[in-house]
């Protein structure tokens, strides 16, 4: 069995702690791809609305089961993991910095771009008890002049930066290293969720025309937006695909299994005015039968999914992103899988819609060709950028990508 760590093989795990779900995905970065080698995926229910961790053994021992489908599979050992951060703990912001160029005749040098975006920490307030996990590159403006993306050589007197910034409560993140701890890991890294799924499901092209990628998972709506190939926005709703679930175990007064399983096999919206196809139901004890259209079980889902969604297409608005969205809405995660969404979605937007999946990978990828691995694949799609170092390099720094300050600042002074 190999030893699956960063020097020796290569192999890099992600790990989506979900709320309904724990995926783990093993990957060998080769020259320019990533191929899936493993994957594991245990159901799980330890974590809160609110983004707590409400049971640590039984999340350490799922932890646990996931990484040892995954290993089995990849024939790995694993030791570290990247995982995401998950919960609404999380705030996201824009941070400016500035520096003079110091010899402006020979141009910009990664050291001036360095000390404008050193000078970017005068401008993040982020109190004693948060962390910051990502701070994104987003654009320069030399001399006044706008949106250049890299700035290194041009000449100017004067170098600016917008910076996107990620910073999460501490006990947030303590709690996960404690759990993935306790199962003989180690976190490597974190990725904020939402950016996890967006990595994993589009295209560069999407990220340039402007895009709003929704994961719907089980208890959290992750929304964010790209445009000109930047990160805008991000957010997260604590409603999700369960809250479904629990409004139809209400109004059918079944037990929430029972709605599960109606929501799973009957969900089509395409169904809101077939009134007399009727389907059977048990009760909430389950001693007796009931039956119900297609239609009112329909009719219930809409009514969250529109409330939902009309909240989201309030948020992108406030953002004044709405014109700049060309490439339109990806819907991703479990609760992307309820039949019509996407066209529904494209009269709600006035925009298109389709269903993302993780793209671009090699190996076993048919196993993670689902909305349900997004957060996963994206992971390791985000870990295997730092691993070629384009994270935290010249490279990743001038294209746009994810770089983290902590590192960076640790490195540079
Ligand atoms: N085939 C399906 N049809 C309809 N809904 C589904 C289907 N499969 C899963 N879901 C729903 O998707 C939701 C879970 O999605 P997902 O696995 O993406 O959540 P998660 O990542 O564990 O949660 P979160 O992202 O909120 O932490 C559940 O509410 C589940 O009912
Ligand atoms: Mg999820």
């Amino acid at each position: 069995m190999l030893e699956g760590n960063l020097s020796q093989g290569r192999i890099i795990t992600g790990v989506d702690i979900g709320t309904n779900k724990i995926v783990a995905v093993i990957g060998e970065v080769e020259e320019d791809s990533l191929k899936i080698i493993g994957v594991g995926k245990v159901k799980a229910n330890a974590i809160s609305n609110e983004g707590f961790i409400t049971n640590i053994d039984d999340l350490k021992s799922k932890l646990e089961l996931a990484i040892e489908e995954a290993e089995k599979m990849a024939d790995v050992q694993v030791n570290q993991i990247f995982v995401n951060l998950f919960g609404n703990k999380v705030k996201c912001f824009s941070a400016h910095g500035e520096a003079d160029v110091l010899n402006p005749k020979s141009g910009i040098t990664k050291s001036d771009l360095m000390r404008a975006l050193e000078d970017s920490k005068h401008s993040i307030e982020v109190s004693e008890d948060e962390k910051i996990i990502h701070m994104l590159a987003r654009s320069f403006k030399v001399d006044g002049m706008d949106g250049i993306k890299d700035p290194v050589g041009m000449s100017g007197e004067n170098l600016e930066t917008d910076v996107y910034v990620v910073a999460s409560a501490d006990s947030v993140i303590r709690n996960i290293e404690n759990c993935v701890q306790k199962a003989g890991l180690e976190v490597r890294d974190f990725v904020y969720e939402p950016i996890a799924s967006s990595e994993a499901v589009l295209t560069e092209d999407e990220k340039e025309m402007g895009v709003v990628v929704i994961d719907i998972g089980g208890s959290y709506t992750n929304i964010t937006a790209y445009t000109e190939g930047v990160i805008r926005y991000s957010d997260v709703i604590p409603v999700g695909s369960n809250s479904i679930t629990n409004d139809l175990a209400i109004v059918l007064r079944t037990s929430y299994d029972e709605a599960e399983k109606i929501k799973r096999r009957y969900a089509n919206l395409y169904e809101l005015d077939n009134e007399n196809d009727k389907v059977e139901l048990f009760n909430t004890s389950r001693e007796n039968v009931k039956l119900v259209s297609k239609k009112y079980i329909n009719e219930i889902i809409f009514a969250r999914l529109e409330e939902l969604l009309k909240d989201i297409y309030g948020r992108i608005k406030k953002e004044k992103l709405l014109n700049d969205i060309k490439s339109g809405v990806v819907i991703t995660g479990g609760g992307a899988l309820i039949e019509g969404l996407p066209v529904y979605i494209e009269h709600f937007f006035d925009m298109s819609c389709r269903i993302g999946r993780p793209l671009s990978l090699k190996g076993l990828f048919d196993k993670i060709n689902s909305p349900l691995y997004s957060t996963a694949a994206g992971i390791l799609k985000y870990a295997e950028k730092s691993i070629n170092n384009s994270v935290y390099t010249d490279r990743g720094f001038f294209g746009n990508l994810l770089f983290k300050i902590r590192e960076f600042f640790e490195t540079y002074f």
